[in-house]
C-alpha cells in the first residue's frame, strides 16, 4: 500500500505508537459504503425495502443506527439510484456525523454553519433539529453553494436559509448571534488521500497545509464571534495535520484568553485519540488534549474535532 513518503512520515510523527498498515487499510479506494437515511422525508422507511429490492444487504452502524454500511461493490448502483438523487439517502463518511453529534443542536435554536457545502453536516443538523429552529448555511463557493442548494431542497431541510458569502465576514456582520456554531474549515483534506492512487495526491502537500492553516484562522476567529457568549462552537477538519488542527485552535485560546473554552467530548469514538500536547517544539494550551483525533480505521475517516464554549 503506497501513499506519499512525507505523509507516512509526518504520521508516524503524530502517532509514534500506532502500526501504521493498520490505518491505512481505511483509506484504500474499496473501503466500506456508508449512506444515512433522511427521516424528514415521510415515509423515509420505505428505502430499507427498496435497498433489499436492489438486493443490497445493509447494517445499522453502531455510532447512529440511521446511517448503514453496506459493501462497496455497491457503490456504483446506489450513487446512481433514485434514492441518492431524490435526497433520501446521503452517502457519508461516518466521521462526517461527528461534528453534529458533539455539537448536540437541539429544536428552536440558531445555528450556524460557516463552511457548509455540499450540505452534508447541514442536511443532518436540520434531522437533530426535526426542521425546527433556523440554520444559516453559509458557503463562498459559488458551484459549491449552489450544489448545496439543490441538496438542501432535496433533502426537505426546510429550516436553512444559505448565503452565497465569505465566511471570514459573518462575525463581524451578525456578532454573538448563533446558539451554536460549526466550522467545518477547509483544509488539506488527507482524508481525501488513497493508497495506490497518486492522482489524490497530486494537491497535498505541506505548503497546501500551512496555506490551509493561514485560511482557518480568519473562519475560526469569524465562527466565534459570531457565536453567543454562553454558546457552543465544533472546530473541525478531515486532515490529521496538527499545524491545521490543535494548532489552529491554539491560536484562538491565545487571541481570545479568558473567553473562550475547550470542553470534553462525549465518548463516541472507541479508539479515537487525545489532542496533542505539542508539535514540532510549538507547546499547545493543555485543554487541548481534551479535542479528539480520529484515526482513519474502522471504517472511520481520519478527523479532528474541538469542542469550544464561549465564556465571554
Ligand atoms: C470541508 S468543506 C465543508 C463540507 C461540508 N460541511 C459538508 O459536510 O458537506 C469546506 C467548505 O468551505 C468552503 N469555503 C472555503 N473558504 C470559505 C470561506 N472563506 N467562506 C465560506 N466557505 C468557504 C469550501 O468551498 C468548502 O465547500
Amino acid at each position: 500500500m503506497r501513499l506519499p513518503d512525507l505523509f507516512v512520515n509526518r504520521f508516524r510523527e503524530i502517532y509514534p505508537d500506532l502500526t501504521i498498515d493498520d490505518c491505512f487499510a481505511c483509506m484504500q479506494a474499496n473501503s466500506s459504503l456508508f449512506f444515512r437515511l433522511n427521516t424528514l422525508m415521510p415515509e423515509w422507511q420505505q428505502v430499507l425495502s427498496q435497498l433489499s429490492e436492489m438486493g443490497i444487504d445493509a447494517q445499522a452502524h453502531p455510532l447512529y443506527p440511521l446511517m448503514l454500511h453496506t459493501s462497496s461493490v455497491h457503490r456504483q448502483s446506489l450513487v446512481n439510484s433514485d434514492l441518492v438523487l431524490d435526497g433520501r439517502i446521503y452517502i457519508q463518511n461516518p466521521s462526517s456525523l461527528l461534528p453534529v453529534l458533539c455539537l448536540e443542536p437541539c429544536a428552536g435554536e440558531e445555528i450556524l454553519d460557516l463552511c457548509a457545502a455540499p450540505g452534508g453536516k447541514t442536511t443532518f443538523i436540520a434531522e437533530r433539529m426535526q426542521n425546527q429552529g433556523r440554520i444559516a448555511a453559509v458557503e463562498a463557493v459559488k458551484s459549491r453553494f449552489f450544489k448545496m442548494k439543490k441538496i438542501l431542497a432535496q433533502w426537505n431541510a426546510s429550516c436553512v436559509h444559505t448565503y452565497l458569502a465569505d465566511g471570514r465576514t459573518i462575525g463581524r456582520k451578525v456578532p454573538q448571534r448563533f446558539d451554536r456554531t460549526l466550522l467545518d474549515a477547509p483544509c488539506s483534506s488527507e482524508t481525501k488521500l488513497i493508497t495506490d492512487q497518486p492522482e489524490s495526491w497530486r494537491y497535498w502537500s505541506e505548503k497546501k497545509i500551512k496555506a490551509s492553516a493561514s485560511k482557518q484562522k480568519p473562519l475560526l476567529r469569524s465562527a466565534f464571534e459570531a457565536t453567543k457568549i454562553g454558546g457552543r462552537l465544533v472546530y473541525c477538519t478531515c486532515t490529521t495535520a496538527p499545524e491545521e488542527n490543535e494548532g489552529v485552535v491554539n491560536w484562538l485560546l491565545q487571541q481570545y484568553a479568558g473567553s473562550v473554552e475547550v470542553l470534553p467530548l462525549p465518548k463516541l469514538v472507541s479508539d479515537w485519540r487525545p489532542g496533542l500536547a505539542d508539535w514540532r517544539g510549538e507547546n499547545f494550551h493543555p485543554s487541548l488534549e481534551s479535542s479528539r483525533r480520529v484515526l482513519p480505521r474502522h471504517g472511520y475517516a481520519c478527523f479532528y474535532l474541538c469542542l469550544l464554549q464561549r465564556t465571554a
